[in-house]
């Protein structure tokens, strides 16, 4: 009986979302890749989807998807995800019922910076946004480029430079929610000025792209 009750803890403390806190949130490990459905799996199921249901992810979902969005895969610091001359100006933002928070990769933490549930800041109306337990966003940081070991490139081609990054980030995403059995949606209706206030976003930053990530119908 106490074997059974601690399992039963230790199966609460995995599957209840710990952020109900409004603190930072900290992801105890990378994820290791154990999954069973395969890349090619995955993309022959991808699809978008807008059918979410409200139901919060759990913090080891969270880490996954933080960590296909922006993680670290190798001790050198370089990332899941490829930018271009190794310049990671793609910052990513997790939006969720609780708040706001900004994914801090060196860090494996998510760190607050609204409490609340800001959903409907990352859509211009799109009422599924509201719904998905968790929406990225992502907005490129021209800082990043202070850290270039080369000449930095002209904004505009900076920025061209995000955009391209944010398409990898995204597909990354998408496959690590197929492998939670999630749904996601990537989007460009962004409520751009009401994100950037609630976010505290500084001026030169700029926002790309969100996706809407979570549990469906
Ligand atoms: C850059 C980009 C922006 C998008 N913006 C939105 C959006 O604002 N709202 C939305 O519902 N879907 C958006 N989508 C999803 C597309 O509508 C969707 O990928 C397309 O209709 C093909 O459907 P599928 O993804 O199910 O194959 C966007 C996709 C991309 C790549």
């Amino acid at each position: 009986m106490k074997k059974f009750l601690l399992a039963l803890a230790a199966t609460l403390l995995i599957s209840t979302p710990s952020y109900a806190a409004q603190g930072d949130i900290a992801f105890p490990s990378d994820p290791a890749p154990k999954e069973t459905l395969t890349v090619m799996d995955a993309l022959t199921f991808r699809q978008s989807s807008r059918n979410f249901v409200d139901k919060d992810l759990s913090t080891v979902q969270l880490s996954k998807l933080l960590w296909s969005a922006n993680g670290i895969n190798r001790p050198d610091g370089k990332r899941v995800n490829p930018a271009a001359m190794g310049v990671y100006s793609v910052e990513v933002y997790a939006v969720t019922r609780e708040g706001i928070y900004l994914y801090e990769p060196e860090n494996r933490k998510l760190k607050l910076i609204a409490a609340g549930d800001y959903r409907s800041t990352t859509t211009t109306g799109q009422g599924f946004a509201t719904k998905a337990a968790l929406n990225l966003v992502y907005v490129e940081t021209p800082d990043a480029w202070k850290s270039a070991r080369h000449t930095p490139p002209p904004r505009e081609r900076q920025i061209s430079f995000a955009n391209i990054a944010v398409g990898a980030m995204v597909q990354s995403v998408a496959l690590a929610a197929q492998t939670e059995g999630l749904g996601n949606c990537v989007r460009g209706s962004i409520n751009h000025d009401e994100f950037k206030k609630i976010a505290k976003l500084s001026d030169d930053k700029t926002i790309l792209l969100a996706q809407s990530v979570g549990y469906t119908k």
